[in-house]
């Protein structure tokens, strides 16, 4: 077993790196369209208020294992509930994030080829339609989703330190630069008060029981919880690092983000008169539109918009993606003492394939049908609603129930403890009903 094992350096680059994990695709391509689709500020009153009552614990339940055992997933289980079946739990989580940096790799590729088509090309006001043309293509996004991989593979396979660390340290600070950027830009367009309306006006007659759990899966979702990623992160972050202010700060940067990701895309969704619930293609099908019809008054800002936005969204994917792919890493390193490049690579090849069959599920495999949706869809439905939700209720009912309580107090409150004991566990059960 390795005893060598690597820790962030300080409380800096830790938090960077938890809101790297945070911080991606859910923030600025799930949270506008879920938003969208449920009605608005309303929505987004009941998202802050279950990440603070709710994810915030969840986090800490993770994290309290992670940073307790200064070990990674299956092998925190069996320090902390030595010859017990919990172990599997870290085999589930290691599953989970694995099935999800497949399908989200295909998104992260997806950025790189508008990174690309808004460099070299612009986007055209007649170009409806591309969107679906491009993902039903077999070749392109094929390329985009290995590419994007790759890169994910590169950071890790730098190590802790040298790569994650460091890759997070930068893209952070420039994430919140870019994305406040693009925000200014949305504000300064023609109508975008509405889009600003829609965002702080709440109406509450448009929320239905299924927004409230729809809220608290973006939450988990956006936070990375349940699938052992907040975990692995927390046993790199010192003994002696406080993992509570450590929790603070991650949360708050991911709210903050989600936030004006949200400021940077509805003012432009209204100004382009698109309606806000176009779904999960409103980034990157109504967005293009909007920069193509903005483009025609002001051709540069709008051109140089859209790079940086879709650049935005590729470091913001990369730094997410990173973290599900450590999870795995961590494990071949840690339980069975392989290199971690070998590690990475092993990982690599069987993700890549995983992520290929849901690539080609929008064209060439669009037939296979798995629950009524194609293998991306199926897998992003499995993974985000059930087994996402399953590893947080198992870490909650763990943390609030297996450990001792003097171990978990020396990482949290009396208040949060009875969160992670009593509530988060029944919210999840409730969750998981609803979604059934
Ligand atoms: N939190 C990431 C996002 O918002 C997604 C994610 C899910 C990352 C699960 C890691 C694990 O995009």
């Amino acid at each position: 077993m390795s005893t060598d094992r690597e820790n962030f350096k300080n409380g800096f680059t830790a938090i960077m790196a938890m809101a790297g994990s945070a911080i991606g695709l859910g923030n600025i391509w799930r949270f506008p369209y879920i938003v969208g689709e449920n009605g608005g500020a309303a929505f987004i009153l009941i998202y802050l208020l279950s990440t603070v009552l709710l994810s915030v614990p969840i986090f800490l339940a993770e994290g309290t294992i992670g940073h307790r055992a200064q070990a990674a997933t299956f092998r925190a289980m069996e320090k902390l509930a030595p010859n017990t079946r919990w172990k599997w739990l870290g085999g589930l989580t290691i599953i989970t994030s694995l099935i999800i940096l497949s399908y989200y790799s295909v998104v992260g590729g997806w950025s790189i080829h508008y990174f690309k088509e808004s460099l070299i090309h612009g986007f055209s006001v007649d170009g409806e339609g591309q969107f679906g043309s491009f993902i039903s293509s077999p070749w392109a996004p094929l390329v985009c989703h290995t590419a994007f991989m790759g890169i994910c593979a590169f950071v890790v396979s730098a190590g802790v330190k040298s790569g994650i660390e460091r890759f997070n340290k930068y893209s952070m600070p420039l994430l919140f630069f870019l994305i406040i950027i693009i925000m200014c830009y949305s504000f300064s367009l023609p109508g975008a008060k509405a889009g600003i309306d829609y965002m702080i006006k709440p109406d509450f007659s448009k929320l239905t029981s299924s927004s409230i759990t729809a809220a608290m899966g973006q939450s988990f979702f956006s936070l990375s919880l349940g699938v052992g990623c907040i975990l692995t992160y927390a046993s790199y972050l010192k003994k002696e690092q406080s993992l509570i202010s450590t929790a603070y700060k991650t949360t708050g940067f991911d709210m903050t983000f989600a936030l004006l990701a949200g400021f940077a895309v509805m003012p432009a969704v209204f100004a382009g008169g698109i309606t806000p619930s176009a779904g999960p293609g409103l980034i990157f099908e109504s967005l293009p539109f909007i920069f193509a019809k903005m483009g025609v008054v002001m051709p540069f800002t709008s051109r140089l918009i859209a790079v940086l936005f879709f650049v935005t969204i590729f470091f913001a994917a990369v730094s997410s993606a990173i973290s599900m792919f450590e999870v795995g890493v961590s494990f071949l390193v840690e339980q069975h003492n392989i290199n971690r490049k070998l590690a990475t690579s092993i990982l690599f090849i069987g993700c890549w394939a995983l992520g290929t069959l849901c690539s080609l599920s929008f064209g060439p495999l669009d037939h296979i049908t798995i629950m009524g949706r194609n293998i991306f869809g199926a897998l992003d439905r499995i993974t985000s609603d059930y087994l996402m939700a399953f590893g947080a209720l198992l870490y909650t009912l763990f943390v609030g129930w297996k450990m001792k309580k003097s171990d978990v107090l020396q990482e949290m409150s009396p208040f949060y403890y009875n969160i992670i004991k009593w509530l988060a566990p029944t919210a999840i059960v409730v969750i998981f009903i609803t979604n059934l």
